[in-house]
């Protein structure tokens, strides 16, 4: 639970003041709804019986090598399996079935790379592709079990190289590539990985951009777990090689055979770990394990985007390194046989109308995206969209922090031409795939609102206490029930695992959100209320951030709070108190940013740092982080009776004008 319950409480308390009461609805039109893959009926079946539901689901949507008889067992809470006797291959799924089905020439991937060259891949040349990374891979040593560090750009050598590690049961760990070295170095030496995945670089806004020299850097000191780095060969820069460690992708995947025999994992093998941020500065590896995570991300990928493989293209805009890109790229879709984009670069490069060209380029049908980017274009204004033609889309979705009611209006009426349904998705890296989202043919969709827990999925608002809060109230979001994709645990840490998502409402999982039951019982999204940020859909801590100030010289003591932004959702913005060494030094800002930047990447370095005499503290130590926030998002300061010294507020607010 957050630290300062008190910030808990208020922000959720703001939001819920912020929340004008929305009453618009927009129902699915008719023909829409004739049409949906998944009806209302779900929601019944599936309250039935809950892990019965989630078996069926299993059989119908997946390929096992040896059928479950099980489906959830879940008498050793909080550790659940779900098809726990059932064997698959996820690769095999993703793969090389729709092949075997008379699939192999369908579109599984259309590349658009940054600098605007282009690929695509067949589901049959796909399978080929994973098939030789897997015997690479198995060549260099790796074997089921193992480890593998991928830090990788958006390119389609990422998802071949998740799917070859799932093929043969290695576990990967995606590092997203804006992280540091520093970064990489810990996630490495927490998995102790065995192979690392790289590229010499990639390109940002039409410039080289480089990915080696973080991995050479991390690799730098002794006795690392690493025995070797394959490298794609990417933005053709030059790179430093370590011989006998290192092997371009071309030399080893590109010349391995196309033959490789998928066999069966146990259900409950684990398929990756991916870090996240937490409450404290350690970043969490989460662990997803096999059957079922494959299960509710197949269903709901199907039954949110109202799938229709043969004649939809998809569109997720999220990169690899975080689980989107994992979920709903590299799993889901292919799981599912849809035809997908995978696009390398950024929304305004090289101009502003990119994504708009891509979508119609493509014909894509469902585009996936996040708030921040939504809220981006708006500011870019709606004449660029309206260059393009976007009457394809059929289907909105937006995930990784609240829609705000008018970027959803917005984008509603500019990129989906006021008839595409909206799905706001909420969900995170812990539960594997989506939780609370309508379904496009049968709910009628708020703007602003992620509505309704999925078919199968128990989620609840609740009170301090962990009592239910009756409609039109707020409280803090949790899932009553397990899920087949929930987490199975953090990587090497069990107590961790059952002391952040366990503890705070007995029996069931704290999500760390606060969340709103509206007069209809649909569920309203506010945010986090624990020191997470949500910064353009990136979580990041504020403990981790303000570690990485400290250990800075200049800095004695830090305080990191998440500002409302227009556009990212949240800025970070620090206060720092400098020893008096660096009270003279006129770059220190810009020197501290940098630090953070190389502490853990260029995405956590605070937008604004203020330089103060003090923070406010109880008088238990507690930094007042409200207050701090109240400062940042340029309100009077709230209620500072209970500081140690209250007159610290004056003395920052004196500070801040001089
Ligand atoms: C936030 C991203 C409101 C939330 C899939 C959650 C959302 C955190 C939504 C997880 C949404 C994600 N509405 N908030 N539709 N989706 N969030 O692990 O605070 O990167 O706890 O997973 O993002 O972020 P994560």
């Amino acid at each position: 639970m957050s630290k300062d319950t008190t910030t808990a409480a208020q922000s959720v308390g703001d939001a819920l003041e912020n929340l004008s009461t929305e009453s618009r609805k927009f129902a699915p039109s008719a023909e829409f709804a004739a049409n949906a893959v998944v009806t209302a009926s779900a929601y019944a079946e599936a309250a039935a019986d809950r892990p019965a539901f989630w078996g069926k689901q299993a059989s119908e949507l997946l390929t096992w090598s040896k059928p479950f008889t099980k489906t959830l067992d879940w008498t050793n809470p909080p550790f659940a399996t779900w098809f726990e006797d059932g064997e698959i291959n996820a690769a095999y799924n993703a793969l090389d079935r729709h092949v075997e089905a008379g699939n192999g020439d369908r579109v599984a991937i259309y590349f658009e790379g940054e600098p605007g060259d282009t690929r695509s891949y067949t589901y049959a040349q796909l399978t080929e592709e994973v098939k030789k990374a897997a015997n690479a891979f198995e060549a260099l040593g790796l074997a089921k079990g193992d480890r593998v560090a991928v830090y990788l750009p958006m390119i389609p050598e990422a998802v071949i190289t998740l799917l070859a590690c799932a093929r043969i049961g290695a576990i990967h760990s995606v590092v997203f590539g804006g992280f540091s070295a520093e970064a990489l170095r810990s996630r490495i030496d927490d998995a102790q990985a065995k192979l690392v995945v790289t590229a010499d670089g990639t390109f940002r806004r039409g410039k080289p951009s480089s990915l080696k020299p973080a991995v050479d850097e991390a690799l730098s000191v002794p006795g690392h777990s690493v025995e070797n780095v394959v490298v794609v060969k990417r933005n053709g820069e030059d790179v430093n090689w370590v011989q006998g460690r290192d092997n371009w992708w071309d030399d080893t995947v590109g010349t391995a055979s196309t033959e490789h025999t998928a066999v069966g994992h146990a259900a409950e093998h684990p398929l990756f770990i991916l870090y996240t941020s937490g409450t404290t500065g350690k970043p969490k590896g989460i662990l997803h394990t096999t059957g079922g995570y494959l299960t509710q991300g197949a269903y709901t990928h199907k039954a949110v985007f109202d799938l229709k493989p043969e004649t939809d293209v998809y569109w997720c805009t999220a990169d690899v390194g975080w689980v989107t890109g994992h979920s709903y790229v590299t799993y889901a879709p292919l799981i599912n046989g849809a035809t997908q984009i995978i696009y390398e670069g950024t929304p305004d490069s090289p101009h502003q109308g990119r994504f708009w060209e891509i979508v119609e380029k493509y014909k894509v049908s469902i585009l996936y995206t996040a708030p921040t980017a939504i809220r981006t274009f708006m500011k870019w204004g709606e004449d660029i969209p309206a260059k393009y033609d976007l009457s394809s889309i059929r289907v909105l979705g937006s995930v990784g922090e609240p829609i705000n009611p008018e970027a959803w209006m917005w984008y509603r009426r500019v990129i989906g031409s006021n008839k595409a349904p909206i799905v706001d998705t909420w969900w995170q890296t812990e539960t594997g795939a989506i939780m609370i989202a309508p379904l496009p043919g049968v709910t009628e969709t708020k703007p602003g609102s992620a509505q309704s827990p999925m078919p199968g999925i128990a989620v609840d608002v609740v009170d301090e206490l962990g009592v239910p809060v009756p409609d039109g109230h707020g409280g803090y979001l949790v899932i009553r029930e397990p899920w087949p994709s929930m987490l199975r645990g953090i990587w090497g840490d069990n107590e961790r695992y059952k002391d952040t998502y366990w503890s705070r409402f007995d029996g069931m999982y704290f999500a760390g959100d606060g969340a709103k039951k509206d007069e209809d019982g649909d569920v309203w999204l506010l945010g986090r209320v624990d020191d997470v940020m949500n910064v353009s859909g990136h979580r990041l801590s504020t403990t981790e951030i303000e570690s990485a100030l400290v250990s800075h010289p200049s800095v004695a003591e830090a305080a990191v709070v998440g500002a409302a932004d227009e556009t990212t959702g949240q800025a970070v913005v620090a206060f720092v108190i400098l020893r008096d060494s660096a009270v003279e030094d006129a770059d220190i800002v810009t020197t501290l940013r940098n630090h953070v930047g190389h502490e853990i990447g260029p995405i956590a370095k605070p937008k604004t740092i203020l330089v103060v005499p003090e923070l406010p503290k109880t008088r238990s130590g507690k930094i007042m982080r409200r207050l701090l926030k109240d400062i940042a998002e340029g309100r009077e300061a709230g209620d500072s009776s209970t500081l140690a010294d209250n007159t610290v507020m004056n003395q920052i607010a004196a500070s801040l004008k001089a």
